[in-house]
């Protein structure tokens, strides 16, 4: 099945009410596990999420790894909204910094520890425009973990994905689901880009059925 894009910045209010609604815990915990499994000995520094969403990611890491700081970013207004209000009652602000911009500007007064990035990639147009960030936003050496959604052969095999996996979820949050899982990246593309950005450190893997990660020291 070919790509077929879908809108780039989650800005509908409702839409991202209904996102920072979902239940993530599963996938959002397992990503903050792979990150402590892959990076043991990161243990305190900065840490980049890129497309952050309702900041449930910057949240579990921060818990997780009390010497960090985390900064979330990402360009729509009410998703940061969101996220602040998260972070506020976490009681993290003082180690979870939150900026409405897009990533492709994003600049730092010095590169991070580490960057993440979760279900952002298949939003974007032109994805190696995130590989080009992810390049000068990170130290030499430091780690990147990065998972999203891989587009599945079919339309039909993608609407089985969102009955399996989001049966009781709102019709917003299927419907975005299902243009996710058409608008995400196979393995093989995501190794293209990797290649093509010279970024050949970094591994892709394919974890279940419906997700890959790239992770590896830049
Ligand atoms: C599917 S959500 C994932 C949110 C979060 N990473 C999570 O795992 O819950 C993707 C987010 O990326 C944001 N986004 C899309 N394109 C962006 C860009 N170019 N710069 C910054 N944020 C972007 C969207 O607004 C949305 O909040």
């Amino acid at each position: 099945m070919d790509r077929i894009l879908e809108p780039e910045i989650m800005d509908d209010p409702e839409q991202a009410a209904a996102y920072a609604r979902a239940n993530f815990e599963k996938e959002n915990q397992t990503f903050v596990a792979l990150f402590r499994e892959y990076f043991s000995d990161l243990t305190e520094g900065h840490i980049l999420d890129l497309g952050c969403g309702p900041a449930d990611i910057p949240i579990r890491l921060a818990r997780a790894l009390p010497r960090c700081r985390v900064t979330g970013v990402d360009a729509s207004p009410p998703m940061i909204c969101l996220a602040r209000e998260a972070v506020q009652a976490a009681g993290l602000a003082d180690r979870i910094t939150l900026r409405c911009e897009r990533i492709q500007q994003v600049t730092l007064p010095e590169p991070a520890e580490a960057a993440v990035s979760n279900s952002l990639l298949h939003h974007l147009p032109n994805p190696l425009q995130f590989w080009y960030k992810l390049k000068q936003v990170v130290k030499p050496g430091g780690c990147v973990l990065v998972m999203d959604l891989f587009r599945p052969e079919s339309p039909e095999a993608a609407q089985a994905i969102v009955d399996r996996y989001a049966a009781g979820e709102s019709a917003i949050l299927r419907r975005d689901f299902y243009n996710s899982l058409r608008a995400a990246f196979t393995e093989d593309e995501v190794a293209a880009q990797l290649a093509e950005l010279n970024l050949t450190r970094l591994l892709v893997d394919v974890i279940d059925d419906r997700h890959w990660v790239v992770r590896g020291r830049i």
